[in-house]
């Protein structure tokens, strides 16, 4: 009985405040807004703090370790490449390029996706031919950076002199714990923690001002078009493969000329040409140009043929503006942590 006298006395306060927020101007959100906003947090949620893994857990020393190792290039056979040469922290993890260059200025098929809240996909590459970004990392290790095995990546790592107790703090108790195995856990543990919260996380945790009212009319597009199928989970994609080009050819609207076939080339199956992991759409704002190739420069084209190619639609001016609208509205902020650059540990 008490109990439900204070829910009446609670409910009475609350009207009360929510009249006197009104009264003095501020705007409260209406009911439709507050019914997005329900549905944009049970279709996609907040991100978490970090996106952590049970294989391979994060600390502190395996963090700091991996970010140096994101930022070392002495370990490439041209002494050139890093991980940051790929995916630069100041361009939100991606290189901006169409694709990206690899080894003596060699030109790569694909674009480089953004290493921002890119941990917690089904997979990792356009076509999911690596498990998650510790595999990633230590593959990059020896394919990206042209060395011809995990064992002569290991010496040039053990070459730097420096690296020797910095790899046994962050892997206590193993016999020799330099080796590439470690490089993909350490790397992988440091981009666990390149989590970018944004505006639209403040709306669906509850704050109904954190977006404009053309961002809520894009989210409610994003939803109601069927966008949010594939782009699905905080992170808007990486849970699914799915055809580029569902209902027409991507290189009609894309005018690439070479042709990408795809997840068929990692699972040999016919059925799975032109399939690639739907890309997350975090910071999606900072990361063009668009698409697997690279073949797409601004963000509303790239909305107007996912609109065409994936779904059928022929999407207005307007709501592909407001659409582009919202997915600025995942832009998000940098941890400080992993703004600040590292000093690399000396050769000897
Ligand atoms: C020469 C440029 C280059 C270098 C060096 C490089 N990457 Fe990449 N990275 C790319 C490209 C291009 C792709 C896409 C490859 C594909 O899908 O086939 C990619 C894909 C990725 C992905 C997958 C993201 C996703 O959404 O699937 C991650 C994670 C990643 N790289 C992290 C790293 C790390 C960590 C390093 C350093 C150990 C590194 N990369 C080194 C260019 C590079
Ligand atoms: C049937 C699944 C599907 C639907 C529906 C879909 N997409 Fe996509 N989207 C994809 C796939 C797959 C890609 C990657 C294509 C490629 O480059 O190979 C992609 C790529 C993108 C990209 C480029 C991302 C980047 O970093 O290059 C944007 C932006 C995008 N989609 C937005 C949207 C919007 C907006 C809608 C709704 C109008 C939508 N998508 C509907 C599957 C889908």
């Amino acid at each position: 009985m008490a109990e439900k006298k204070r829910a009446k006395y609670n409910g009475i306060w609350l009207a009360a405040a929510v009249c006197a927020l009104s009264l003095i101007g501020m705007s409260s959100p209406s009911q439709e807004d507050e019914d997005l906003r329900k549905k944009a947090e049970e279709i996609f949620g907040a991100l978490p703090r970090v996106m952590s893994s049970e294989k391979n857990p994060i600390t502190p020393e395996k963090v700091g370790l991996g970010k140096i190792l994101f930022y070392e290039p002495r370990v490439s056979s041209d002494g050139m490449l890093s991980c940051a040469r790929c995916h630069p922290v100041s361009l939100y993890g991606a290189d901006g390029l169409k694709t990206s260059v690899g080894t003596n200025c060699q030109v790569l098929p694909r674009n480089s996706p953004t290493v921002f809240n890119a941990a917690s996909q089904i997979s990792s590459h356009w076509a999911g031919n690596l498990t998650d970004v510790e595999d990633q990392a230590q593959h990059a290790l020896i394919a990206a950076y042209g060395t011809a095995s995990g064992a002569t990546a290991e010496e040039k790592l053990k070459a730097i002199k420096g690296y020797g107790p910095l790899f046994a703090r962050a892997f206590p108790g193993e016999k020799s714990p330099v080796n590439a195995e470690n490089f993909g856990k350490a790397v992988g543990a440091f981009e666990r923690t390149m989590v970018t919260p944004a505006r639209f996380d403040r709306f669906v945790q509850g704050d109904g001002n954190a977006l404009a009212d053309g961002e809520k009319r894009g989210l409610k597009t994003f939803i109601e078009t069927g966008c949010m199928t594939c782009h699905s989970s905080p992170y808007f994609g990486g849970q699914v493969y799915q055809k580029f080009g569902v209902f027409e050819p991507y290189q009609k609207y894309t005018k690439s000329t070479q042709l990408d076939e795809g997840r068929s080339a990692v699972t040999k199956n016919e059925g799975d040409k032109y399939v690639f992991k739907v890309p997350i759409l975090r910071n999606v704002e900072m990361t063009p140009p668009y698409f697997h190739d690279g073949s797409i420069a601004g963000l509303s084209d790239a909305v107007r043929i996912m609109g065409k190619i994936q779904l059928a639609r022929n999407l207005t001016e307007k709501q592909i503006g407001e659409i582009a609208a919202f997915l600025k509205s995942l832009t998000g902020e940098i941890p400080e942590d992993v703004l600040k650059v590292p000093v690399l540990p000396a050769g000897e």
